[in-house]
């Protein structure tokens, strides 16, 4: 995989869809898009998620304000030369149901006249990078995968030009937890290699903070509620919409979210290792794991280590005062 060309930021200006029918899906919608991280739209249904989206690759022609990728307006370029250049993934992925997988990911290529060599060796490298063995899958067609292997191909089709934005519209929702779950945690090792600019739409705030490096809450007309990383959002709701959306167990998801805190550490008193009888918990770990491991070994404190040297020892009160005072404040917009 070619990890080395740049992905581009987006910038929003003021953009607007009014439909035909007089519908205001999104009325003025500021933000930016920083290349190479994972921003997840999130919003209750009809907020104008996928038409913010689809304005993006000009799926949908905005009525109002600009889009710039790259810095470069979308609005003077080539429709169908822009939509080459960025990959959209979608629920049912929407697959060529008489083409194999291997033709299915060469789509683009294709249509850029890539030199069939070099189509293939694409295909199968992108095949491989999501998990889906070329030899094994590359000449089936779609009803003979799974659900969530048909979603790996989507995405694997919508990397396979190597565009520097990758738009998701609820990619992961039409399969079953177990499988969303594992498709996730493929999503964000496949990230961490090819950090693209990705804008992802979901629904699901978990997915919105396991995803996201930012996220945006919606409220209707696309309205930007906040739009902060997700520890901030979840530390310091906006407003009352974003409290209500982002659930009231919202302290549990900030564990997931926040790492040990190393200078809460309590001095563990001059030992060179952990001692055998405390439970251990590596310095790298978030305060879910550490507060798992506290549970699985009914134990109130674990020894905290880095590269297998004792760092501290951090307690469940030190837990809880953690999140009870929580880093920055989230800027409030609107
Ligand atoms: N072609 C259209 N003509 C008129 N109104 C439309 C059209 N497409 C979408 N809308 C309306 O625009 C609003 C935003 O739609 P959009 O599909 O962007 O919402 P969404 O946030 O993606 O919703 P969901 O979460 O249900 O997918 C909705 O009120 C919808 O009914
Ligand atoms: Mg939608």
């Amino acid at each position: 995989m070619d990890g080395t060309r740049t992905a581009a930021p987006i910038n929003l200006e003021r953009v607007r869809k009014q439909y035909p029918d007089g519908t205001v899906a999104v009325e003025s919608l500021t933000m930016d898009l920083a290349a190479g991280e994972t921003t997840v739209l999130i919003g209750p249904s009809g907020c104008g998620k996928s038409t913010v989206l689809r304005m993006i690759n000009r799926l949908i022609e905005p009525t109002g304000g600009t889009i710039r990728v790259d810095g470069v307006e979308v609005g003077g370029q080539d429709a169908a030369k822009l939509r080459r250049s960025i990959g959209y993934v979608i629920q049912n992925v929407g697959l060529f149901p008489h083409q194999t997988i291997r033709t299915n990911v060469g789509t683009v290529p294709r249509l850029l006249g890539w030199p069939k060599v070099r189509i293939g060796e694409r295909t199968d490298e992108l095949l491989t990078l999501v998990g889906l063995d070329p030899e094994r899958y590359g000449s089936r067609y779609p009803h003979e995968l799974s659900g969530g292997q048909r979603q790996r191909v989507g995405v694997a089709r919508a990397l396979a030009a190597d565009p520097v934005v990758l738009l998701m519209d609820e990619p992961f929702s039409a399969v079953d937890p177990i499988v969303r779950t594992r498709l996730q945690d493929e999503f964000r090792r496949l990230q961490e290699t090819v950090r693209k600019t990705v804008v992802l739409v979901t629904h699901d705030i978990d997915e919105a903070v396991r995803l996201g490096d930012r996220i945006a809450v919606l409220s209707e007309h696309a309205h930007l509620q906040q739009f902060a990383p997700p520890a901030e959002l979840l530390a310091a709701p906006a407003n009352d919409f974003v409290r209500e959306f982002v659930g009231g167990d919202r302290g549990i998801k900030l564990l997931a979210v926040t790492p040990i805190p190393r200078e809460r550490l309590n001095p563990i008193g001059g030992l060179s290792k952990a001692p055998a009888d405390r439970p251990v918990v590596s310095a790298d770990a978030t305060l879910q794991e550490a507060l798992a491991v506290m549970l699985r070994e009914g134990s109130n404190s674990v020894v905290v280590t880095s590269n297998g040297t004792p760092e501290g020892v951090l307690t469940a009160d030190d837990i809880v005062a953690t999140l009870a005072t929580p880093g920055k404040p989230a800027p409030v917009v609107e």
